[in-house]
């Protein structure tokens, strides 16, 4: 190990999505909504539910190995996994740990790391100290959710809202034609209520009441975390851009946690960033949590929106509450991208 500080940046990026669309009109049968609520209150029409079976291991392991291809990376190579996820395989042991088997990633490390939806740019950030502090070469990180799991699908306020899927990233040194630019990470544990899942831990443990009371499902105050989360956009972004020196206009590309346009089109408006700069998919797969950031960096990847040379901003807020910003100049060519 030594002091030197070294430049992080993404050198593969993948994702992987369940191929099930749930639409808006599943919604209409079970509860009491419609699509005309939905998209117009969120933005959304569908979003993609994993097969019953199928976990956080398998769809962040299938990211996992999209995004080590278009890094040309091996398995062998990787240092270290970090998985961001608040609905993992099981308690524990850490669903990274489950994917370091699965990949044959033999020397690598592992843990998971839980930040909510911020969860993907605190794992780059982890990944960035590693890397910049010279412990390790190659870091793989995951952000992966399927909060389907854990949604009551009988609380039309939540059970709209919610996909899953699993996004994933190479991150290795840098030179200076890319890079990460800067990070900003934050939390306010005193709205720690206002987005959580009661029951299932040391302080709740499950049992038949705590099922019985629905306590093992997603609570969301959700006006309290809108209005949190447009600021907390607004005021990242900004601290992210001012800490490498880079004004809004010189940002070629916004990718924000994919939760409800309402909230992206208002944290835009705050940062002067029009809307032909902003990344949006969150019509196709809803609030897929610690994924909706890598997805949508693989998919403005393969589209051509992010391109060798741009700067972009992904910023990401949930439960916790935390936020996380971070500028980035991409270093990738399109071509790079996965196809899911
Ligand atoms: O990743 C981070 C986690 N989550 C988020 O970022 C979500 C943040 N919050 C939001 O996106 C929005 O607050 C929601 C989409 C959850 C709700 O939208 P809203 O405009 O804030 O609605 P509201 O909670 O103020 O509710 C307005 C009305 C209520 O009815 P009443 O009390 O006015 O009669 C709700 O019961 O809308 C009702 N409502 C619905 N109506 C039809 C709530 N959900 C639905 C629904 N269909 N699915």
């Amino acid at each position: 190990m030594n002091n030197q500080v070294r430049r992080a940046g993404i050198v593969g990026i993948g994702s992987a999505i369940p191929e099930q669309v749930c639409t808006n009109q599943y919604f209409e049968k079970i509860v009491d909504t419609t699509d005309e609520w939905i998209f117009t209150r969120t933005g959304i029409k569908e979003r993609r539910i994993a097969p019953a079976g199928e976990a956080a291991s398998d769809l962040g392991a299938r990211a996992a190995i999209s995004a080590l291809d278009s890094a040309g990376t091996s398995p062998e190579e990787i240092d270290l996994i970090i998985c961001a996820t608040i609905s993992g395989d099981m308690p524990f042991p850490a669903t990274a740990s489950v994917i370091q088997d699965r990949l044959g990633a033999s020397k690598a490390a592992a843990f998971d790391l839980a930040a909510g939806c911020s969860g993907f740019v605190y794992a780059l950030a982890s990944a960035a100290s590693f890397i910049g502090s010279g412990v390790y070469d190659k870091v793989l990180i995951i952000g992966v959710d399927l909060l389907s799991r854990m949604t009551n699908y009988a609380d039309r306020s939540t059970c709209v809202l919610f996909g899953d899927g699993a996004g994933a990233a190479v991150v290795a040194p840098a030179d200076d034609s890319h890079g990460i630019l800067s990070i900003v990470l934050g939390s306010d544990g005193s709205g720690a209520d206002l987005l959580k899942v009661e029951a299932g831990g040391s302080r709740l443990p499950t049992t038949a009441d705590t099922v019985q009371a629905q306590k093992h499902y997603i609570q969301m105050a959700g006006s309290e975390v809108f209005k949190f989360a447009v600021r907390v956009i607004g005021d990242a972004a900004s601290e992210a851009l001012e800490k490498c020196g880079l004004s809004p206009d010189e940002v070629d590309l916004f990718i924000p946690h994919q939760a409800n346009i309402r909230i992206i089109d208002s944290a835009a408006r705050r940062l002067k960033i029009p809307t032909e700069k902003v990344f949006v998919n969150v019509q196709k797969y809803g609030n897929t949590s610690a994924a909706s950031i890598p997805i949508a960096i693989d998919e403005a990847v393969q589209e051509g929106r992010l391109k060798k040379g741009d700067t972009f901003v992904a910023v990401g807020f949930g439960a916790g509450l935390t936020w996380a910003a971070s500028v980035i100049k991409w270093g990738m060519d399109s071509r790079d991208g996965s196809t899911h």
